[in-house]
């Protein structure tokens, strides 16, 4: 896998899955614009591929925001000549209550985040990629959008929008050279997870919920990014890749 020469996008790349999808782009010779709204967060996953000879900039970015989508992408193109890769990853999970107790602002935040921050992502970066001769958008969804889980409806809702936005994006940008393909992964050990973890009913339970029978890293995730982001998956387009230890299957 050779990034040499070219520019991604990693939102949420302050930590988890965007911050090792962020690491392994530069490592494989790609500059790297980091988004999030965690700055100290952004600042430190840049300070991160700077240590190992990276290129890496940090952009102060809410997904949901168009001007900020705009003036982000704007930057990674002004700053290292061009954009090729997309990883629109940032995301947010919500409180566990069942759809009639969620409030109506949970929801919105949680859509606005999860899959308009996807739409404009993808609305704003396909110019560059057209510019740029084509180029590959990944984004991040999740087992829980392939399939229904109890109190989780604003999050199952996004992410499994994120799937069929995923194959009208790879249908509409085909043509320009643009791939567009998801993740769904299982259950990944990061900050998102925090509540599932301090729950010790729970936990044993979900954390062999698969045929694994055990929690997924940040690198196993940014491996499948990073694959879909190569040359390797030049025919693959519109899929959206499990990455969840079998647990779609469990
Ligand atoms: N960890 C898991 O088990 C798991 C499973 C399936 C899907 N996912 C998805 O993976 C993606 C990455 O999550 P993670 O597990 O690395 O969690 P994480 O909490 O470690 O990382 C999420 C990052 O997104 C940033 N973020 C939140 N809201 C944002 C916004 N409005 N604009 C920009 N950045 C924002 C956060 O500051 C954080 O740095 C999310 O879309 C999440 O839904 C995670």
């Amino acid at each position: 896998m050779n990034f040499t020469g070219k520019t991604a996008i990693v939102t949420g790349g302050g930590s988890g899955i965007g911050r090792a999808a962020a690491i392994r782009f530069a490592k494989e010779g790609a500059a790297v614009a980091i988004a999030d709204v965690n700055s100290a967060a952004g600042e430190e996953t840049v300070n991160l591929i700077k240590s190992i000879g990276g290129k890496a900039i940090f952009v102060y970015t809410d997904v949901a925001n168009s001007k900020h989508i705009q003036e982000l992408i704007q930057t990674a193109v002004n700053t290292f000549g061009g954009l090729h890769i997309i990883c629109n990853n940032a995301g947010i999970g919500h409180s566990e209550v069942r759809s009639v107790d969620l409030t109506e602002e949970e929801w919105d935040q949680v859509i606005d985040i999860n899959l308009k921050g996807v739409f404009l992502g993808t609305k704003y970066a396909v110019p560059e990629l057209i510019k740029a001769g084509g180029g590959a958008i990944i984004n991040t969804s999740s087992l829980l959008g392939l399939k229904g889980q109890k109190y989780m409806s604003a999050y199952n809702a996004s992410k499994a929008g994120v799937v069929v936005l995923t194959q009208n994006a790879a249908l509409e940008y085909g043509k320009y050279n643009i791939r567009v393909n998801a993740i769904a992964p299982g259950v990944i050990d990061t900050n998102i997870i925090d509540g599932w973890k301090q729950n010790e009913r729970k936990w044993p339970i979900i954390s062999k919920a698969n045929a694994l029978r055990r929690i997924g890293t940040p690198n196993e995730v940014a491996n499948a990014i990073a694959f879909l982001a190569s040359e390797e998956a030049s025919f693959i387009t519109g899929a959206t890749l499990s990455v969840d230890g079998g647990g779609l299957t469990f």
